[in-house]
C-alpha cells in the first residue's frame, strides 16, 4: 500500500465513518479511522487510537509541518494543550535549564518547584492548596476518591453518590469512565464503578430531582463533579444561573462543588479559570490540559472545605516532578508576562465575529455557534453533512480541526494564536464551506 500524502487524503475520505467517534480524536473508540485495524506505521503499538496516517515533523507557535514540508494552522493545539504553540522559545529554554539542574526526584522529598507552582496556583485561585498529578484523568480521579472521602467523613451513616452531567467527558479510568455521561465510552468495560448518578447539563430541575429522591431513600450527595463548559461533550457553555444554583444546593445539602477545568483551566476561555465566567466559587477543580503546556502534569486544587486527603490517602510518582512543575511555572508567567489572556478574549471574539459571517453565507450548513473565547464549537447541520466530513477537507486545506459530539467542529488553538493567524483560519474555513 502507498502512504504518500496523496493517497492519505483519499483513504482518509474513503474512511469518513469512524471520524465522527475522533471527539477528543486520542480517546477515539473506533478504530478505523484512515486504515483499518492498528496504525500502518507501527503495527507494535496498541490498536487503542483511530489516528490520521501523518507524522509531524516540526512545530513552530500555530504552525506543524508534516514530513513532505506541507504546512498546517493548527487548531487543535493537542486538544487544548499547547497553551504556547509549539517549540516556544522561553519554554524550550526553561526546561532545558531545568535538565541541566534536575528532571524528577520523589515526592518524598520536598520539591522547590512544586512548591512555587502550588503558591502560583494558589494565589491566582479560589484554592488554598493543590494535589499533583500527570493527567486530566489522574486528576479527576483524584477529586473522586476526595469526594469519597468526603462523603464518608461527613455523612457516616448514609450512603453516598456523587452527581455528574449527561454529555460530559471526565477521562478514561475506570472511576472517570464511571462518572462520564456518556454511555458509548462505558460500553464494554461494564459493570462501572457505583455510585454516581446524572443529571442534564445545565438543567437545575434534573438535579433538584435526583437530591429528592436521594433524599427520599436516606441517601445523600457527598459532591458534584462537573464541567464549567462541556469540551468533548459538544463545546456547551454552563449556564451562569444553573451553576450559582447548583453552589446554592451544594452549600445548603454540604456536599462539595467540583469542577472539571482539565479542558477550560489555565485561560482557554479568556478568564484563567472556566469557573470565572459563572460567578461562583467551587470547592474544588482539576486541570491539566493546558497547564504544561504539552508537558503531561495534572492537578487538583481544593479551599479550605475540601482540603480532607491526609498522608497516604493519595499519591503519584511522577506527580509534580520538577521537570513538569518547570513547564507549568513557565506557561504561568507567561500567560501574565504576555497578557495571553487578552489575547484569548480579543482573538475569540474575531473567531465569533467571523463565525458569525460564515453561518450567515452558510446558513443551511451551520446551526449555531457556541463556546467562550478559545474553546468555539461550530453547530453543524446533520441534514447537510457533518463534522467529520469538514474536519477531513480542512486537513486537506492545512488546517486541523476536531469534532466534538453533537455534530460540532471544535477549535482550540494555542492561546498565542494571532489575529492574522484567525483570519487565516477562517479564510480556510470559508473556502472549505464553499466547496461542500
Ligand atoms: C473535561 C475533561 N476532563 C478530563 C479529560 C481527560 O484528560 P486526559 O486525557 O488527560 O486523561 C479530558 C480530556 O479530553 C477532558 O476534556
Amino acid at each position: 500500500m502507498d502512504f504518500s500524502y496523496n493517497n492519505v487524503s483519499s483513504l482518509l475520505v474513503e474512511n469518513l465513518g469512524s471520524v465522527v467517534e475522533l471527539v477528543d480524536a486520542p480517546h477515539s473508540k473506533c478504530g478505523t479511522f484512515g486504515y483499518v485495524g492498528s496504525s500502518p506505521t507501527a503495527p507494535t503499538l496498541m490498536n487503542t487510537y483511530s489516528r490520521f496516517n501523518i507524522s509531524f515533523k516540526k512545530g513552530k507557535g500555530c504552525w506543524l509541518w508534516d514530513q513532505k514540508g506541507k504546512k498546517y494552522l493548527d487548531s487543535v493545539a493537542g486538544i487544548a494543550t499547547c497553551t504556547l504553540g509549539h517549540s516556544d522559545r522561553v519554554l524550550r529554554k526553561k526546561l532545558s535549564d531545568q535538565l541541566k539542574k534536575i528532571q524528577h526526584i520523589s515526592n518524598l522529598y520536598r520539591i522547590e518547584e512544586q512548591e512555587k507552582l502550588s503558591k502560583s496556583l494558589t494565589k491566582q485561585s479560589c484554592a488554598e492548596s493543590v494535589f499533583f498529578c500527570n493527567s486530566g484523568a489522574e486528576a479527576n480521579e483524584s477529586a473522586i476518591k476526595l469526594i469519597k472521602k468526603y462523603g464518608n467523613k461527613t455523612f457516616p451513616d448514609k450512603e453516598c453518590f456523587i452527581l455528574a452531567a449527561e454529555s460530559s467527558f471526565h477521562g478514561r479510568t475506570l472511576a472517570t469512565l464511571s462518572a462520564t455521561g456518556q454511555p458509548k465510552y462505558q460500553e464494554g468495560f461494564e459493570p462501572m464503578v457505583k455510585g454516581f448518578k446524572f443529571f442534564k447539563y445545565n438543567d437545575i430541575s434534573s438535579v433538584k430531582k435526583l437530591f429528592k429522591e436521594l433524599k427520599e431513600n436516606q441517601q445523600k450527595v457527598s459532591g458534584i463533579l462537573i464541567e464549567p463548559i462541556q469540551g468533548e461533550g459538544g463545546v456547551i457553555p454552563g449556564d451562569k444561573v444553573f451553576f450559582k444554583e447548583l453552589r446554592e444546593i451544594c452549600n445548603q445539602s454540604n456536599s462539595l462543588l467540583i469542577l472539571d477545568e482539565v479542558q477550560s483551566g489555565v485561560g482557554r476561555t479568556g478568564k484563567m479559570w472556566g469557573y470565572e465566567n459563572l460567578e461562583i466559587e467551587p470547592d474544588g477543580f482539576t486541570l491539566a490540559k493546558g497547564l504544561g503546556g504539552g508537558h503531561p502534569i495534572g492537578a487538583l486544587l481544593v479551599q479550605k472545605k475540601a482540603n480532607i486527603f491526609s498522608p497516604g490517602d493519595h499519591a503519584s510518582t511522577f506527580g509534580g516532578n520538577p521537570f513538569a512543575c518547570s513547564a507549568a511555572l513557565t506557561v504561568l508567567e507567561e500567560i501574565s508576562r504576555r497578557k495571553i489572556l487578552n489575547n484569548v478574549y480579543q482573538r475569540g471574539n474575531q473567531l465569533k465575529e467571523g463565525f458569525i459571517k460564515i453561518s450567515a453565507k452558510f446558513p443551511n450548513i451551520i446551526n449555531g455557534i457556541r463556546g467562550l473565547g478559545l474553546i468555539q464549537g461550530l453547530v453543524i447541520n446533520d441534514s447537510y453533512t457533518d463534522a467529520k466530513t469538514i474536519t477531513l477537507k480542512a486537513f486537506e486545506k492545512g488546517l486541523l480541526l476536531v469534532p466534538a459530539r453533537g455534530n460540532v467542529v471544535r477549535f482550540v488553538p494555542p492561546l498565542i494564536i494571532s489575529r492574522n493567524e484567525i483570519n487565516i483560519l477562517l479564510k480556510k474555513l470559508d473556502l472549505i464551506f464553499k466547496e461542500l
